[in-house]
């Protein structure tokens, strides 16, 4: 596992990014990230990886890693306002992605709340956001996303087959986009929706997840804790809460639930 200091192309970012650190194989960028926060990187740095052998996904899954090289990245955040909320970190990281590949040439890229990216209605991202404490007590989030750049469908476990995708299978000339302007689209995507996050406005995070909501108009059922509900949600609150109007006529405030498959 060596790592070298990379000079992403034409980046576009304040702090997002800056430093970069690449890696070929790492087990998780999560983890690389918080030992380097522990020795007091900077807000804003960057751990890329084109392979993990250990990926993690939400609620302790495993995230199934495809045949280098892939986009594997993972952002310190270290917010100015103590009690923000991951919730809308996420949404934003997901609206950068998905933003980020339409500047690259891919199509129909949707955010499925809570933290998911989807090409064609395939998953083709994911990410991942903990908190964790630095010294000297400052609050931080570890913001991770997995992109699938490359593959074909054989690539995919046959479970995964429906419901995976990688952007090369849409790209135009089915290479996919250079995963380093792309990296460097992403952090200049989310730097913008981040500084409106914390001057206290979300509205540009609201408003495109409406634009990008891959449910937009349509029922979902959600499973929050061992319940199931069913109804329409168009909005997220501030905080990246859904806000879903159950068909029963009550409105209810999601903050951790599952969409299932309907
Ligand atoms: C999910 O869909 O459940 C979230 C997946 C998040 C995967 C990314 S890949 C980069 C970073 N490092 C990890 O180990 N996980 C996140």
């Amino acid at each position: 596992m060596t790592n070298q200091e990379l000079s992403l192309p034409e980046l576009r970012t304040r702090f997002l990014g800056r430093p970069t650190f690449h890696y070929r194989e790492v087990e998780s960028t999560q983890d690389i990230l918080r030992q380097l926060a522990a020795e007091g990187a900077l807000h804003g740095t960057t751990v890329l990886a084109d392979h993990q052998t250990q990926g993690r996904g939400r609620q302790g899954r495993i995230w199934f890693s495809l045949p280098p090289p892939q986009l594997y990245a993972s952002v310190l955040l270290v917010p100015p306002l103590p009690d923000l909320k991951v919730g809308v970190l996420s949404i934003a990281a997901g609206l950068a992605l998905a933003q980020a590949m339409e500047e690259h040439g891919i199509a129909d890229t949707r955010v499925k709340w809570p933290n998911d990216v989807t090409v064609n209605r395939k998953k083709a991202s994911g990410i991942l956001a903990e908190r964790v404490i630095l010294r000297g007590a400052a609050p931080a989030v570890l913001l991770g996303f997995g992109i699938n750049i490359t593959a074909s469908l054989d690539h995919f476990p046959a479970g995964l087959r429906d419901r995976a995708t990688a952007l090369s299978l849409h790209a135009r000339d089915r290479i996919g986009p250079d995963r380093f302007r792309l990296l460097g689209t992403i952090l200049a995507d989310l730097e913008r929706f981040y500084d409106e996050i914390v001057r206290g406005d979300p509205s540009a995070v609201q408003l495109g997840f409406r634009k990008r909501w891959l449910y937009r108009d349509r029922q979902i059922q959600i499973r929050i804790g061992n319940r199931l509900f069913t109804g329409v949600a168009d909005e997220i609150d501030p905080d990246g809460a859904l806000l879903l109007q159950c068909g029963s006529g009550e409105a209810l405030r999601v903050v951790s639930g599952e969409i299932l498959p309907f």
